[in-house]
C-alpha cells in the first residue's frame, strides 16, 4: 500500500512538473522528444528502465575463460545490447509480423527451440534451431551448423532475408531489406534507440547486425556446477572437489583422447570429446569436419556439411528438462542417444572427421553403460540457472 501511494504521488508530481513548465523532463531517458512537439514515453512500450540500463557491457567473466570472438569494431555497449534485445523480440522484424528471432530462440530453452524444426513466417526451417548460449566465447568466427556465415554480425540478418524464416527476401514480390528499414524508421521509438546506440538515427543493415550481435554475445552462462568446481582447482584435469566420483569420471572420459587398435576399436584412454568440444568454454573447434550425423529432418536426403555445434553448456535445462532435440536434424532426443552415436559411428562418409575415423574405420568406443551414465552426469554439470530467468535477456515488450 505504501509503495502504491509513493508511485501515485510520483505520477502526480511528474504531472505537475510538466503542467507547470509545459516541458518534459530532459533528464528522463524513458521519454523521447521527437523534436516536433511530440514525445514518446518508452515506458508505454517496454519493461526496460532506460534511466538505469541493464549491465551487458561489463559482465563478470571467469578468468579461466580465454576465448572471445568479439570483433574490435563491435564491442558490447549497454545501449547497443538493449537495442539488440528489442530487435530480437520484435515480431515486426518478420514480413507478416508473425515471428521474431525469439520465436525460435527461446530463453526458457537456452535460446534454442523445443520443437525439432521451427515455424517461420512462411514455413518450417530445414534444420533444428541452435542454442545461443556463450556464442561469444569461442575462437570460431563462423556461425550456423555448416558455418556458412563468416561472422556473428553477418549471421544476424540472414534469417531476416530468408523467405521461410522472416520473409524479407525480396524474391517473387516479397518485401526486401529496404522495406524492413523503412518500417523501422516509421516506428516512433527506433530512430531514438539507434541514436543512443550508434550516435545518429540512421538505420542500416550494419547497425541492425551490430546491435543483434551485441545482444547475442551478451547471453552468457557461467554459474554451473562445473564453474563452481573449476574456480577452485588449478587445472581442469584435476578432479573437482564439488563433483561426485561419477561426475569426475565423466569429466575424465570426456577430456582424454582414446587409443584405438587398427580396426578403429578403442583399447584404452577416454572418449576424446574435448578434442572438438573444447573445455572450459565447451565451444567448438574450428577445424572439425562432420561427426557422422548426416540426416535431413523429414527426408531421406543426406547432409555431410555440418561442421559446427553450439556450446555443450546448457544442453539440459536447470530443472533437468530437455532444451530440445540434439544434432542439426534433431535425431538425438537425449544425451544417451548422442553417446550411442559416438560409441559406434555407422557411416564412413567422405567428410567424416579424421579423429572419428582411426585407421579409416568409423570409431567404436566400446563404452560401458556406467561410463555412458558418467559422461551424461558430467554434461549435466554444465548447466547454469541465471540465463533462463534473468530479465535482462527476456522479452522487453509490454505487449507483443
Ligand atoms: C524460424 C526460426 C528462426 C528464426 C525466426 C530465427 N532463427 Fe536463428 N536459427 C534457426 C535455425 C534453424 C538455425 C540453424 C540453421 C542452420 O544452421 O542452417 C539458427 C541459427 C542461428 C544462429 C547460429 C548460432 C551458432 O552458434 O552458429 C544464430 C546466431 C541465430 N540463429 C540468430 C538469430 C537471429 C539474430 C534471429 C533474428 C534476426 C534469428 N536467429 C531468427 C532458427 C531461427
Ligand atoms: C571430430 C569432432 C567431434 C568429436 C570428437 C565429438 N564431437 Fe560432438 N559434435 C561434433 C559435431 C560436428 C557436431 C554437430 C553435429 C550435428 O548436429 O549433426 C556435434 C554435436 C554434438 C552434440 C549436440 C549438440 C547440439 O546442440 O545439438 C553433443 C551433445 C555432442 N556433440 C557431444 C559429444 C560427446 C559427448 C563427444 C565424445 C563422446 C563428442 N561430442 C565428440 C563434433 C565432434
Amino acid at each position: 500500500m505504501k509503495n502504491v501511494l509513493i508511485a501515485l504521488s510520483c505520477v502526480m508530481i511528474m504531472g505537475c512538473v510538466s503542467d507547470n513548465s509545459g516541458m518534459i523532463n530532459a533528464d528522463d531517458d524513458n521519454v523521447v522528444d521527437n523534436g516536433n512537439g511530440t514525445t514518446v514515453n518508452l515506458s508505454d512500450y517496454f519493461s526496460i528502465d532506460f534511466n538505469d540500463l541493464n549491465n551487458y557491457e561489463n559482465q563478470d567473466i571467469p578468468d579461466y575463460i580465454q576465448e572471445d570472438n568479439s570483433p574490435n569494431g563491435n564491442q558490447i555497449s549497454d545501449e547497443g545490447a538493449t537495442l539488440g534485445r528489442i530487435l530480437f523480440y520484435d515480431n515486426k522484424m518478420s514480413e507478416n509480423n508473425s515471428v521474431a528471432c525469439a520465436s525460435c530462440h527461446k530463453q526458457a530453452f537456452a535460446f534454442g527451440d523445443n520443437e525439432i524444426v521451427s515455424i517461420g513466417a512462411n514455413g518450417l526451417t530445414g534444420r533444428h534451431s541452435m542454442r545461443l548460449i556463450n556464442a561469444r566465447f569461442g575462437d570460431e568466427t563462423n556461425f550456423f551448423w555448416d558455418e556458412r556465415a563468416n561472422s556473428l554480425e553477418a549471421q544476424t540478418t540472414m534469417p531476416i532475408r530468408d523467405h521461410a524464416e522472416m520473409g524479407f527476401s525480396g524474391e517473387n514480390g516479397a518485401p526486401d531489406f529496404d522495406d524492413l528499414i523503412n518500417r523501422l524508421e516509421a516506428i516512433e521509438y527506433y530512430p531514438e534507440l539507434f541514436t543512443r546506440a550508434f550516435g545518429t538515427e540512421v538505420i542500416t543493415e550494419a547497425r541492425i547486425q551490430n546491435a543483434l550481435a551485441q545482444f547475442i554475445r551478451s547471453i552468457q552462462s557461467f554459474d554451473s556446477k562445473y564453474d563452481e568446481g573449476r574456480a577452485v582447482v588449478n587445472s581442469q584435469n584435476q578432479p573437482f572437489p564439488n563433483f561426485t566420483d561419477q561426475e569426475n569420471l565423466g569429466k575424465q572420459l570426456f577430456m582424454q583422447p582414446p587409443n584405438f587398435d587398427n580396426q578403429g576399436v578403442r583399447i584404452d584412454g577416454g572418449f576424446g570429446c574435448a578434442g572438438c568440444h573444447s573445455a572450459p568454454e565447451f565451444s567448438f573447434a574450428s577445424n572439425s569436419r562432420n561427426n557422422g550425423v548426416i540426416g535431413v529432418f523429414g527426408s531421406n536426403d543426406i547432409d555431410i556439411t555440418i561442421t559446427r555445434s553450439p556450446t555443450l553448456r546448457d544442453v539440459i535445462g536447470p530443472n533437468g528438462q530437455s532444451n530440445g532435440a540434439l544434432f542439426h536434424d534433431g535425431s538425438a532426443l537425449t544425451l544417451l542417444d548422442v553417446l550411442a552415436h559416438y560409441n559406434d559411428i555407422e557411416t564412413n562418409n567422405p567428410d567424416l572427421d579424421n579423429r572419428l575415423r582411426p585407421g579409416n574405420n568409423p570409431q567404436q568406443l566400446e563404452m560401458t553403460p556406467d561410463q555412458m551414465n558418467a559422461v551424461v552426469t558430467f554434461l549435466e554439470t554444465l548447466t547454469g540457472e541465471d540465463v533462463y530467468s534473468n530479465e535482462k535477456w527476456s522479452n522487453p515488450f509490454l505487449e507483443n
